[in-house]
């Protein structure tokens, strides 16, 4: 959620411009509204909107102005309407301080109650609008920018990150919880919400741990720790610099699609250390459990029956959000699997703390190198997918897979079977990229543009398929759909078809074929309208997508023609690919 940009150094020339630059690499992270706040000639110029981020540039393009610091912030709400009173960044009463936040400040009514009372004019519904006003509070007190700065941030509650400047030319930042990470240009100093936005910019890398701070003063960079000014460590970091613009597609959902095939053959080809290391790890395991979000925690959920199935090993999972009230039995001898994209998303950096307290090992997976999840593992495998803009996971989806996959044959000591598997699979998939298919997929959109209700039934690998079919058909055409088992209609779900309700029937060629198509078949028998994704186009199916049989990376090839889909309905109903209303790419807010 939300996306913080920030910079100190040597004067800039036409400094909205830059700090809307960097916004907009970082909008995929939340697009309600959007503002900047600089210092120029000892005062602070704030410019704020709502909605996306050119229509913060619209506001900005004819001011020139230079300036030497600067703060900018995409919004994802979480306190107060997306206005433009609500966009950040916010400012104490003398207009001398502004602040841009990402989090949840727990105590902020209690807070805001006192500093009305001590006669503060706070103008908006969020939270984070106490952050200046506590700053101003403790100026008060004490004339040192920082040092009240750090006391504010000793008084908010919860997981929250923020950077605050003031007329003066200051700036100072602090985190616990939400990511915040620093980096040196050769003119000055950035601060930015995530590694692949800083990446564009330098690889000399500040890295902020929890309760730490940064302070960028007589143009050098420096640590808080404990409220004391310390050196900076710098980390080299080269994230995989894949083109992260669009190149020659009009989307990254399209674009990230389109990288499945090669992600799947650079994962086959280049994982066998990591491989190694992590089968290692899970063999000598008492009990491994996986833990993710969403997109993620599908995979999580396939890669339970890759590891029963391949590995004969019994895996628990849970998705992240809910890991704590089920982690008692962790016990340090304990394996937690955590998989994440952007290697930020709070609810599975908790569950991974969670997993800490009982001193258990964590093996993270991540598309982000020194992402915060990355940080706080034992052990990380890359999954080297390419930078993932699109709000939507699709590569990074395929990507996990296949590392559960090749995991599985590894820890069953058939790791050349898996990936010889992988890259049949890398190469089978690319005729879903072919013309003659695509339009099929074009035609099945139209079809279901005006559906209200999509189902989808998959049985054992493929239930998870079903699942992440359901999800990427809602958050990219807002049309309600669910996954399900195949064997749970009877008990309940067929209650909800009837006549031409397009039903979705995943098929796989493997020891759940038979019962799906009984599944499907009762699914038919109430006049559903049947889309079957099989190698083999069955009689009962009403809509075929042919899709290659590739036993166990069925769960790979099969959501793909899912993926297109989601896209193709996106632009039959005029929606935005990348942006889905109400969402972000990265959640790190609880
Ligand atoms: C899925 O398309 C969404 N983008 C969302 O469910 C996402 O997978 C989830 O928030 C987890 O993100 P992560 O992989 O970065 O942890
Ligand atoms: N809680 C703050 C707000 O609602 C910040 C939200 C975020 O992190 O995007 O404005």
């Amino acid at each position: 959620m939300c996306g913080i940009f920030a910079y100190k150094g040597k004067a800039r020339k036409l400094f909205p411009q830059f700090l809307c630059d960097g916004l907009l690499k970082l909008e995929y992270r939340g697009y309600d509204s959007s503002g900047i706040a600089f210092v120029s000639n000892q005062k602070i110029h704030i410019y704020k909107e709502i909605g996306e981020v050119k229509n913060l540039q619209k506001l900005v393009f004819k001011n020139d102005l230079s300036s030497k610091v600067g703060i900018g912030h995409t919004r994802w709400a979480t306190h107060g309407r997306v206005t433009k009173k609500n966009a950040h960044p916010h400012l104490d009463c003398n207009k001398d301080i502004a602040v841009v936040h990402n989090g949840i400040i727990e105590n902020f009514e209690i807070i805001k109650k006192d500093l009305i009372k001590k006669g503060h004019k706070l103008i908006s519904q969020t939270d984070t609008e106490v952050i200046p006003h506590l700053i101003e509070e403790e100026n008060k007190k004490n004339k040192n920018f920082t040092e009240s700065a750090f006391k504010t941030f000793q008084k908010i509650q919860g997981l929250n990150a923020f950077v605050a400047i003031n007329s003066k030319d200051e700036i100072v930042a602090f985190k616990n919880g939400s990511p915040l990470v620093a980096g040196i240009l050769k003119e000055g100093y950035l601060i930015t919400s995530d590694i692949p936005t800083i990446s564009e910019y330098t690889d000399r890398l500040i890295l902020i741990k929890d309760n730490e701070g940064i302070v960028i003063k007589d143009n050098n960079i420096f640590k808080i720790k404990d409220g004391k000014i310390k050196k900076a460590k710098v980390s080299n970091i080269k994230i995989q610099k894949e083109t992260s613009d669009k190149g020659k597609f009009k989307h990254f959902l399209i674009k990230e699609i389109y990288e499945e095939p090669d992600v799947i053959k650079r994962i086959a080809q280049n994982s066998t250390e990591e491989i190694t290391e992590a089968s290692d790890l899970i063999k000598k395991a008492v009990g491994t459990y996986f833990s993710a979000c969403g997109t993620a925690s599908h995979a999580g959920i396939a890669a339970t029956y890759l590891f029963s199935k391949i590995a004969k090993k019994h895996v628990n999972f849970s998705v992240s959000s809910e890991f704590e009230y089920f982690q008692h039995f962790l016990i340090p001898q304990s394996l937690l699997i955590a998989a994440s994209q952007s290697g930020e998303t709070i609810d599975t950096l908790e569950a991974i703390k969670a997993a800490k307290k009982h001193k258990s090992k964590i093996l993270a997976l991540v598309n982000v190198p020194g992402s915060s999840i990355e940080r706080i593992s034992d052990f990380s495998i890359h999954l080297n997918a390419g930078p993932e803009k699109s709000v939507l996971s699709t590569k990074s989806y395929i990507a996990k897979l296949s590392i559960f996959l090749l995991l599985a044959y590894k820890v069953a000591d058939k790791y050349k079977v898996g990936q010889k598997l992988l890259l049949e699979t890398s190469n089978k998939i690319r005729f879903f990229y072919k013309k003659e298919y695509i339009q099929k997929i074009k035609l099945l959109a139209k079809k279901l543009k005006n559906q209200k209700h999509i189902y989808v039934i998959g049985r054992g690998l493929n239930y998870a398929t079903a699942l992440e079919a359901a999800l990427k058909l809602k958050e990219s055409s807002y049309i309600h759909a669910e996954g399900f088992a195949g064997g749970e209609l009877k008990h309940g779900v067929i209650a909800l078809v009837e006549e031409k309700t397009p039903c979705i029937a995943i098929v796989a060629n493997d020891d759940s074929k038979n019962a799906i198509l009984s599944n499907t078949q009762e699914l038919k028998a109430r006049g559903a309208y049947i889309i079957g994704i099989s190698p083999i186009n069955e009689k009962v199916f009403d809509y075929w997508l042919k899709v290659p049989d590739l036993k166990e990376a069925s769960v790979i090839a099969n959501i793909i023609p899912i993926q297109f889909l989601a896209y193709y309905l996106t632009l039959e109903k005029g929606l935005n690919p990348d942006k889905p209303r109400n969402l972000a790419k990265s959640v790190t807010v609880k």
